[in-house]
């Protein structure tokens, strides 16, 4: 395994996920704990991240002497390489200028990072974010590339097996990266490379039953695949310790609700309870226009009725939840500055304020597509694991204006329809999210040989990859005809479809 040192960088989960796509188990621990989890892990091998720290602070982060001391592999980025020249002997000094963003490095001298990679004389992209810089190195290292801005951006000694670089290997936007991480775990610390998802299982399983013990676990279901996988997970970690509890508000797309009731109760024998609060919610939902209003009202009438449900079971103590590393990364303000609220994102992860509970959160380092190879390795049914993502608020936030049964009605079978197109056309996984909203807007139009005046529905597609920026998703004009032709024809309330062409940003992916 690798134990990742972790300074406090923003990507030091990409560096995590990086190694795993290297087929190599790793843990990261904080620096302030790293030299325990360093005694109890032994590791094959030591990365150090990058941090918002500057080694020149008085008290800065360090490196526990012990990784130095034990005779392992040891790849420093960025920070991670300040600290390992200043602990190690070399010098860091604050730079004139830092560099940040897109830089190129010239390689001058092999490697075994570059193995199969890049050769001397070369030049490369990677993605550099720093101030300080190395200035001298340490005893018995030598540069192996430079940048402008960095003269040792690649540095080794290969008899004490040490590595470092100024840049980021795990961002994407370092081309090779991941490559170069792939080089540092199989070819410097001689790791296999064939741990898998059935290993992950395995070792949060057990994690789970260490945490728990014998105590009792509620889990909220959205309908999504998040909280499903979470929870079968936990389900065969602890079975009937754990309690489902699935808030139904109404506002679920056609068959979802009884497609999760049938795959929890029926497929896996997860005790679940079903609370249809459709009324309740739709009640509640009378008069509100306001997207936020909307959004509030359903966040917090989702959180008094898990609350009442959590009540009648009694004797939980924990509190499971699906978080992924995405929504852990964006609760947290990158330039520490207040940022502005776009929309109050509601799902399951609000109910910890509120609940005096311990959280149980086994996905917390996962990225999307990470939890659905996790779903496929439970055995969770490839439509359900390959779902579109769907916004907590449900329908509500597709329905601008006021929100009926009716018009969610309406919704639901203009989105089936949409929908079904996109399967049958073989488009559906090409496809980060997909939907059809109903506009508060009635036109006029002709059918057969009567006026009519309906409503308009949009159609909406786009691809991404995490949900923060999207692009619009470029059907051909035929499939497009085909589908507006269908809703108009199929479903009653609408007469005319329109085509949602504004990506993210300026638009978001969701209408509120
Ligand atoms: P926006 O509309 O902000 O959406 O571009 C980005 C992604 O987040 C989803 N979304 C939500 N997910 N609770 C959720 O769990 C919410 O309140 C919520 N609002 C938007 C949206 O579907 C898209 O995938």
């Amino acid at each position: 395994s690798i134990l990742i040192v972790d300074f406090g960088s923003q990507v030091t989960q990409l560096i995590a996920r990086r190694v795993r796509e290297a087929g190599v188990y790793s843990e990261i621990a904080p620096f302030t704990t790293a030299a325990e989890a360093f005694e109890r892990m032994k590791p094959g091998g030591v990365i150090l991240s990058g941090s918002p720290a500057s080694v020149l602070d008085d008290g800065s982060p360090r490196v526990p002497q012990a990784i130095f001391d034990s005779g392992l592999p040891v790849l420093g980025i960025c920070y991670g390489q300040q600290v390992m020249m200043q602990q190690l002997g070399g010098t860091v000094q604050l730079g004139d200028s830092g560099e940040f963003g897109r830089a190129f490095i010239d390689i001058a001298d092999s490697c075994v990072l570059f193995d199969g990679l890049w050769s001397e004389g070369e030049t490369h992209q990677v993605w550099m974010s720093h101030g300080d810089k190395v200035t001298e190195l340490a005893p018995g290292f030598r540069p192996v590339a430079a940048s402008s801005g960095a003269p040792f951006a690649v540095i080794a000694d290969d008899s004490r097996r040490y590595y470092a670089m100024q840049f980021h290997p795990e961002v994407v936007h370092t081309p090779d990266g991941a490559r170069l991480l792939a080089n540092f775990v199989r070819h410097v610390c001689g790791l296999k490379g064939d741990w898998t998802m059935a290993e992950f299982r395995q070792a949060k399983i057990d994690e789970i039953r260490k945490q728990v013990g014998s105590g009792k676990v509620i889990c909220g279901l959205s309908g999504g695949v998040d909280s499903a996988v979470a929870a079968v997970l936990i389900h065969e970690a602890i079975g009937e310790q754990l309690t489902c509890v699935f808030v139904d508000h109404g506002l679920m797309r056609s068959g979802e609700a009884d497609q999760v009731v049938s795959l929890f109760r029926g497929h896996y024998n997860i005790p679940l309870v079903h609370v249809n609060a459709e009324t309740l919610f739709l009640n509640g939902l009378a008069g509100v226009t306001d997207p936020e209003a909307k959004r509030k009202f359903i966040g917090k009438t989702f959180i008094d009725v898990f609350e009442e449900e959590a009540r009648k079971i009694g004797g939980a103590e924990f509190l499971a939840q699906g978080t992924l590393y995405p929504d852990v990364i964006e609760s947290v303000s990158f330039t520490g500055g207040p940022s502005v609220t776009i929309k109050s994102h509601h799902n399951v992860g609000g109910l910890p304020e509120r609940m005096n509970m311990k959280l149980v959160e086994p996905l917390r380092e996962l990225f999307k597509d990470e939890v659905r190879a996790l779903g496929r390795e439970l055995g969770l049914p490839d439509v359900f694991v390959g779902r579109h993502p769907f916004p907590g608020p449900g329908l509500a936030i597709r329905i601008p204006g006021e929100v009926t049964k009716e018009r969610c009605d309406i919704l639901r079978k203009a989105d089936a329809v949409y929908l079904e197109e996109i399967r049958n056309a073989g488009l559906y996984d090409a496809i980060w999210q997909a939907f059809a909203v109903l506009l508060p807007v009635k036109t006029v139009g002709v059918m057969g040989d009567g006026r009519t005046y309906d409503c308009v529905c949009g159609l909406r597609a786009v691809t991404s990859t995490d949900g923060m920026t999207a692009d619009v998703y470029p059907f051909d004009a035929s499939f497009l005809t085909r589908v507006a032709t269908r809703i108009v024809n199929e479903v009653k309330g609408v007469n005319r479809v329109v085509y949602d062409y504004t990506s993210k940003p300026p638009g978001t992916i969701e209408w509120e």
